[in-house]
């Protein structure tokens, strides 16, 4: 009787919120409409791929240009017009001739840009196992320059693009896989990034590279370029770790907002990620291994600009652009070679960063660990009550002889 009391009362509070959670906080769009086109207006550029994909929401409009001229760069141009389309002139884009060969059509309706250029792996022999590579008993080797693998073509899916190329003559694929949304939502895949109509995701994942020493392990170099500069790397933390076990974390890289506004209000970009990345290709709590960060730092635009053609074509080689390295892998966790596969996911988008609120679960323990000791205060004093009266009762109708 008093179960089905309590199954009563966790039925009335968890399913409200199972219906609300899993959504996270936020004021962005909820809904955009995307188009997308590959190299739009030229039939078969050589030297790599230009995925447009057009995103339009009820005031505004997101554009999101994934390329392989070069390093993989992902452009996001926020306009407030429905109207806007980005604009390439493939003579210009393609020789490098001048900047200014990708623009937005009205001008003048974008309110913000950003991009990330994937520019290089670094490798280092961990000889003392202490996941530095700066420590003395580290070696770095030569890194992979992303602007010099030969990549494939585009393999497109309904809302994503996957990009695999070769580094010279070594063994294995790098890739970068590009998935865009109509909507807020989460990935089925490890680590389940929540994500907004405002933001892409990019999967990266090195697999089946020969590593050249035997306790190899691995960092990926980011460079951020345009808008208000990335500058400052925030970790959000949360007791919630239903979607992605043991991961307690979330990191954010965001723009200095007080470039554009001296007010402080919402970052206008951002790159998060969950500190973790997996060792193979099916994601388990066993080949997690933890994510960490070295601080950002100011990079010379020029060389990011000769790194892609994008960057050149829409910023050319004079705005501001900083780097940060993300490394994989502590001291004592296995090395690239155990499985010869590292992935790691992260999402890039513009306006506030999208945050996991209270999933269900964890309302439900809390409900359960909460409310049953006060169900069962409640319901064992009504049989108190009920109880006494019943015991009252029956001297109040004592038969009168
Ligand atoms: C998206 O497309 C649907 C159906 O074509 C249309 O009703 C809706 O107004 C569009 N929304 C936006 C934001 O353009
Ligand atoms: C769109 O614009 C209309 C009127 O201009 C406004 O009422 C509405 O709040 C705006 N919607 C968003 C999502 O900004
Ligand atoms: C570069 O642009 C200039 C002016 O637009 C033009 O005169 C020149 O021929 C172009 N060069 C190449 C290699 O396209
Ligand atoms: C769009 O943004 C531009 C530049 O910030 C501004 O001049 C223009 O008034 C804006 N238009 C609308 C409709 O908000
Ligand atoms: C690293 O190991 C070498 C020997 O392999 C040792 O000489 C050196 O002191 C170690 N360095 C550190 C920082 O522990
Ligand atoms: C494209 O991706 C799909 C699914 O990931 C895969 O089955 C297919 O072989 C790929 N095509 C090419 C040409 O790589
Ligand atoms: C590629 O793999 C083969 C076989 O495992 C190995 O002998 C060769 O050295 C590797 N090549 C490179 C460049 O790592
Ligand atoms: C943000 O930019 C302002 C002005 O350029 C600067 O004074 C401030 O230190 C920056 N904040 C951070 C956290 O980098
Ligand atoms: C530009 O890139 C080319 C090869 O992609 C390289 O040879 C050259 O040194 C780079 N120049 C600069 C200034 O980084
Ligand atoms: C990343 O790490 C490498 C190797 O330690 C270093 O040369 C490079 O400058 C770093 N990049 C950034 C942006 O910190």
């Amino acid at each position: 009787m008093a179960e089905s009391w309590v199954h009563a009362l966790l039925l009335l509070v968890c399913v409200p919120l199972t219906l609300t959670s899993g959504t996270g906080t936020g004021t962005g769009t909820r809904h955009r409409n995307i188009s997308i086109s590959l190299n739009p207006g030229h039939p078969d550029p050589p030297g790599g791929d230009l995925l447009y994909v057009r995103a339009v929401g009820p005031n505004d409009s997101l554009h999101i240009l994934f390329c392989s001229q070069g390093a993989p760069t992902l452009l996001l141009i926020h306009s407030n017009s429905t109207e806007a389309t980005v604009k390439v002139d493939w003579d210009d884009f393609l020789s490098r001739n001048s900047s200014g060969s990708v623009t937005v059509v009205p001008e003048g309706s974008v309110v913000y840009s950003d991009s990330l250029v994937l520019s290089r792996v670094w490798e280092y022999n961990d000889g003392n196992d202490t996941a530095d590579p700066a420590d003395p008993g580290s070696d770095l080797f030569p890194p992979y320059e992303l602007q010099d693998v030969t990549w494939s073509q585009f393999n497109l899916s309904t809302l994503s693009a996957l990009l695999c190329g070769v580094y010279r003559d070594s063994n294995g694929t790098i890739c970068v896989q590009l998935s865009v949304f109509e909507s807020w939502g989460r990935s089925e895949l490890w680590p389940r990034l929540l994500h907004n109509p405002d933001s892409a995701q990019l999967a990266f994942w090195l697999d089946g590279l020969t590593p050249r020493s035997a306790h190899s392990r691995f960092l990926l170099e980011l460079t951020a370029v345009g808008g208000a500069p990335l500058e400052t790397v925030r970790t959000v933390r949360s007791i919630d770790d239903e979607f992605t076990p043991s991961i307690f974390t979330v990191s954010q890289w965001l723009s200095n907002s007080s470039v554009l506004a001296p007010a402080p209000g919402p970052s206008p970009g951002f790159v998060q990620w969950k500190p973790v990345a997996y060792r193979k290709p099916a994601a388990t709590l066993e080949v997690a291994t933890p994510v960490r960060y070295r601080p950002p730092r100011q990079q010379d635009p020029v060389s990011a600009a000769n790194a892609s053609k994008l960057i050149f074509g829409f910023y050319g080689n004079d705005t501001p652009t900083s780097g940060i390295n993300i490394s994989f892998g502590l001291s004592g966790e296995p090395f690239y070679g155990s499985t010869n596969y590292l992935s790691w996911t992260l999402l890039v988008g513009v306006g506030d960063p999208p945050l996991d609120s209270f999933s269900a679960l964890v309302w439900s323990i809390l409900a359960v660990g909460l409310g049953t000791p006060l169900l069962l205060l409640l319901v064992g004093g009504v049989w108190v009550c009920v109880r006494k009266l019943s015991a009252a009762a029956p001297t109040a109708y004592e038969p009168i002889n």
